[in-house]
């Protein structure tokens, strides 16, 4: 493993952070489609990305982007989950962001957290499949979590780590649980791209806002690369760009 170079930038708050990041997330996805007919994207759920969404849905209000030719797939998902519980990340993208963009359905990749436990296997190698099959993802951008998950690869995941279904460490499990209003129905496992799968992406960016965030970003940048932060697998890769705001980056 070699430790290359993550790239920073970091900008006053996520209000600013999110616009001028979504403007430059539109460039890259315009550029790509100069090139070639599709663009494959990740884009993360959760609270970093809420601001993100609203630009992009801004951006494409003033025709700066079309969503047509982009072919979208989803980071991770709980298990068990039905995609219409209000819960789902399913859910969550289609009201936050494909319900008010021109991104045709088929275009939609989801992890599916309803599927039968028989079938998850052969589900996530298809998922890995296709993206394989189109060429692999231009664009990957990702959150991070306050013990360095990546997706739902928690510490532990390894480096070559493909789509699967994983448990949601305690940590994460206690932080997700302010989301729920009922402690009981959290889903105590997921369906996450891998390590392998995210670091195949041609460019990389992550989130972070806020100081809840600096100590991992702190750790993720000083760090040697390990399987107790994943996300310091990034630095594997040749284009990472961390997006930060002045409170995440207060570490680094
Ligand atoms: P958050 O989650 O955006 O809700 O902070 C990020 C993550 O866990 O990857």
């Amino acid at each position: 493993m070699v430790n290359k170079k993550i790239k920073t930038k970091v900008y006053p708050n996520s209000k600013s952070g999110s616009k001028i990041f979504a403007k430059s997330l539109v460039n890259e996805i315009n550029e790509v489609l100069l090139k070639k007919k599709y663009c494959l994207i990740s884009i993360p759920t959760g609270n970093t990305p809420t601001d993100l969404y609203k630009e992009l849905i801004e951006l494409y209000k003033k025709k700066k982007i079309s969503f047509k030719n982009i072919l979208f797939f989803n980071l991770d998902e709980f298990y068990p989950i039905s995609e219409d519980d209000i819960q789902s990340y399913n859910y969550y993208l289609n009201e936050k962001l494909f319900n008010h963009i021109d991104i045709p359905k088929k275009n939609i990749n989801m992890l599916n957290g309803d599927i039968n436990e028989n079938n998850i296997n052969s589900h996530c190698i298809s998922f890995e499949d296709k993206i394989k099959r189109l060429g692999g993802l231009d664009i990957q951008v990702l959150g991070i979590g306050q013990n360095g998950h990546i997706g739902f690869n928690e510490p532990g995941s390894l480096i070559d780590s493909k789509t699967r279904k994983v448990n949601i460490s305690d940590l994460s499990l206690s932080i997700i649980s302010n989301e729920f209003n009922n402690k009981n129905e959290i889903p105590k496992e997921a369906l996450t791209m891998g390590v392998d799968t995210i670091l195949s992406s041609n460019k990389i960016f992550l989130l972070a806002w806020g100081k809840t965030k600096s100590t991992i970003i702190g750790k993720t940048i000083k760090n040697k690369i390990t399987k107790n932060i994943p996300a310091t697998y990034l630095k594997n890769h040749n284009d990472v760009t961390f997006i930060l705001d002045k409170y995440s980056s207060s570490k680094i």
